[in-house]
């Protein structure tokens, strides 16, 4: 069984391991809805799309902004016509394309789930297994298994490695990818920090649980990685690099950090 550090402490409320849930249970809180595509929209179609938002009365210029963005979003519109439930799905498709990433047979983590987007393209794959966890419910996926839990929760990754151990012992991951992001308050530098605190803490679990050879995806802000988790990666990885892909809005501080084989040597337990 790989060290488990302790985790980082956040002012997070921290729920017990019996308030865990797989998706599809019972969950007080709405599942992130995602409505199957009434038909495939070709590209005539999706021109046909601009749309204008109409000013609600009642609703603020920013939101009228975002919604219009949203509607005329050319990534927005290919995922709704390719049944993909967001248009983070063409991010990890370009990554993938770029470095590699999705094999048949691997065991995934995904960390960060909801909507499903990044889950249906792992799916397309054909893992061995394919975990997943979001703080929010997700609506489940036949050959995906995802808990519904706050990652920063103390038992979280204890909670992801027992799902990990089958009877043969822990199958360590060949894959951890990380799309974890911290609903912003506004305050640019509490967004900051709750972002860090993130991608360390699934970085962290990364390297207790890949398997030798593995890959660690994480989203990354504002200019990348910081220093101290970029020396810990280069020293545990073969590569590390940092990647934009085209589906990541322009002017959004987000990118990609991508590390590939882990030279850890993580055992079964
Ligand atoms: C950008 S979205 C992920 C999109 C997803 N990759 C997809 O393709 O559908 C970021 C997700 O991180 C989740 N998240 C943020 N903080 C979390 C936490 N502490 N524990 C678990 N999930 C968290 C959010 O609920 C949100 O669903």
């Amino acid at each position: 069984m790989p060290k488990n550090k302790p985790p980082k402490k956040t002012g997070q409320k921290k729920r017990d391991f019996a308030g865990q849930k797989m998706s599809g249970g019972v969950s007080k809180q709405p599942a992130r809805t995602w409505k199957k595509p009434e038909k495939q929209a070709g590209e005539a179609d999706m021109r046909m799309m601009d749309e204008r938002v109409k000013t609600a009365r009642g609703r603020k210029i920013s939101s009228t902004l975002w919604l219009r963005r949203q509607l005329n979003d050319p990534y927005v519109k290919k995922a709704r016509a390719l049944g993909y439930r967001s248009r983070a799905a063409f991010k990890l498709i370009e990554l993938d394309e770029k470095f590699g990433l999705l094999k048949k047979g691997a065991v995934i983590v995904d960390l960060g789930a909801a909507p499903g987007s990044w889950t249906q393209i792992a799916l397309k794959a054909k893992p061995s297994r394919l975990i997943g966890i979001d703080i929010l419910p997700v609506e489940s996926f036949p050959g995906a298994e995802i808990i519904e839990m706050d990652f920063m929760d103390e038992n979280a990754p204890n909670v992801l490695m027992k799902m990990l151990a089958g009877d043969h012992g822990m199958m360590h991951p060949d894959l951890v990818m990380s799309d974890l992001a911290a609903n912003t308050t506004g305050h640019r530098q509490t967004d900051h920090l709750r972002t860090v605190a993130l991608v360390e803490a699934a970085a962290d679990f990364a390297v207790q649980v890949l398997k030798p050879g593995g890959a660690f995806i994480s989203k990354v802000f504002q200019g990348g990685a910081e220093l101290n988790l970029l020396n810990m990666l280069n020293e545990k990885f073969d590569t590390v690099r940092h990647a934009k892909p085209k589906a990541s809005r322009d002017g959004s501080p987000e990118m990609y950090l991508v590390a590939k084989g882990f030279r850890g040597d993580n055992k079964a337990p």
